[in-house]
């Protein structure tokens, strides 16, 4: 039994996000109530090679843990040499294999979801994995590899007799991408075969999501993906929906934007790789995910699109918030509001 899924505790995980989940941002998660996260996926081939870059993505805070590092591939005992290095640096409390990840520069290599057509090699993956590492394994998976092949049940059970000790099962087929909707009866029917805990995965974005999906499958323990990176609060707002039933107050827009700043501040300070400029620029895209839950998210986007300071930043911030009344006044119309530069 690993020990952050024993029976009196439901914990909440971060899901891993290739480019977002970075240490950083795991770090803001954990004091937002996180329970348990994984890194974003790192190629076994990646970390034999001893790549600089692919090392970096394994680093965590002993404040992270309990942490699983994700491996992604299709050779079981490189895969589990892999992740015996991953262990020499780093000791991770876990190692999660990868075998949901849709994308065609994993899949095209027989690795990620691919290995959901091919239960011999899956199975043969998980149980080298497990036979070389003396810490758990764990899976994460989505439901099949199409709406005609959904076989998560199948590798579910495969899984458990290969040595997995938990899974974590996204409800979507690779077909699907992130479109459509998580189909949770599938995620329970999983949650009912096996013995081992399943986490379920798909679309929770609020307390009240954690406790229907609780209810609704025997799931022992939920994973939050794109709602953190919107609003890294979840977790706590999650958590007062739990113990209390009522809905927490949400963060304010000012908490939003000093939660911004925290954020690139805490990535300039960590990097090892480039400057404020390089960082801040990089931080783009973070910054627009967080516009999604502010009135006005249009206005920000299209600055939060140039950015390239830290000095820049409080500037876009000190101008929204001059103009703040005209969204606040029209949230219904956020996206059509212009603010004039000048
Ligand atoms: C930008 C992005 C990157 C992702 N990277 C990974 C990854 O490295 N490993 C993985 O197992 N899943 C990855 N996922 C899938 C998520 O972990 C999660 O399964 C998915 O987003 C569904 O959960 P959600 O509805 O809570 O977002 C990624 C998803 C997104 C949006």
């Amino acid at each position: 039994m690993l020990p952050w899924l024993h029976s009196d505790h439901f914990p909440l995980y971060l899901a891993p996000m290739a480019g977002v989940t970075d240490v950083t941002f795991r770090a803001l998660c954990k004091e937002m109530g996180a329970d348990v996260m994984v890194t974003e996926f790192v190629s076994a081939e990646g970390i034999l090679q001893r790549d600089d870059r692919t090392r970096h993505y394994t680093e965590f805070d002993d404040v992270q843990r309990p942490l699983g590092v994700q491996l992604f591939g299709a050779d079981g005992v490189r895969m589990g040499e892999a992740a015996r290095k991953i262990i020499d640096w780093k000791q991770p409390d876990f190692i999660d294999i990868n075998f949901g990840c849709p994308v065609n520069k994993v899949v095209s290599k027989n690795g990620g979801s691919s290995l959901l057509k091919n239960c011999p090699l899956l199975a043969e993956v998980a149980r080298e994995v497990a036979k070389a590492v003396p810490i758990p394994v764990t899976a994460k998976m989505r439901i099949g590899w199409d709406a005609q092949t959904i076989n998560a049940v199948e590798v579910a059970r495969i899984l458990e007799d290969n040595g997995i000790q938990a899974i974590t099962v996204h409800g979507r087929t690779r077909a699907q991408g992130y479109t459509g909707v998580a189909d949770w009866d599938v995620i329970g029917q999983v949650a009912d075969a096996v013995k081992i805990p399943v986490i379920g995965n798909g679309d929770v974005a609020s307390g009240m999501d954690v406790e229907v999906r609780r209810a609704q499958t025997n799931v022992k323990g939920i994973m939050i993906g794109r709602a953190a990176m919107a609003n890294p609060w979840v977790f706590q707002e999650a958590k007062h929906y739990l113990s209390t039933g009522g809905h927490a107050v949400p963060a304010s827009v000012q908490q939003r934007f000093a939660l911004m700043r925290r954020h690139c501040e805490m990535a300039v300070a960590r990097s090892t790789r480039g400057g404020e400029f390089e960082i801040v620029r990089s931080m783009r895209s973070r910054l627009m995910s967080y516009t999604r839950c502010i009135p006005g998210g249009k206005f920000l986007r299209g600055r939060f699109g140039q950015i390239a300071s830290m000095m820049e930043l409080d500037d876009i911030l000190a101008e929204y918030l001059t103009h703040s009344d005209r969204f606040h006044q029209r949230p219904d119309v956020d996206d059509d509001i212009t603010v004039e530069s000048n």
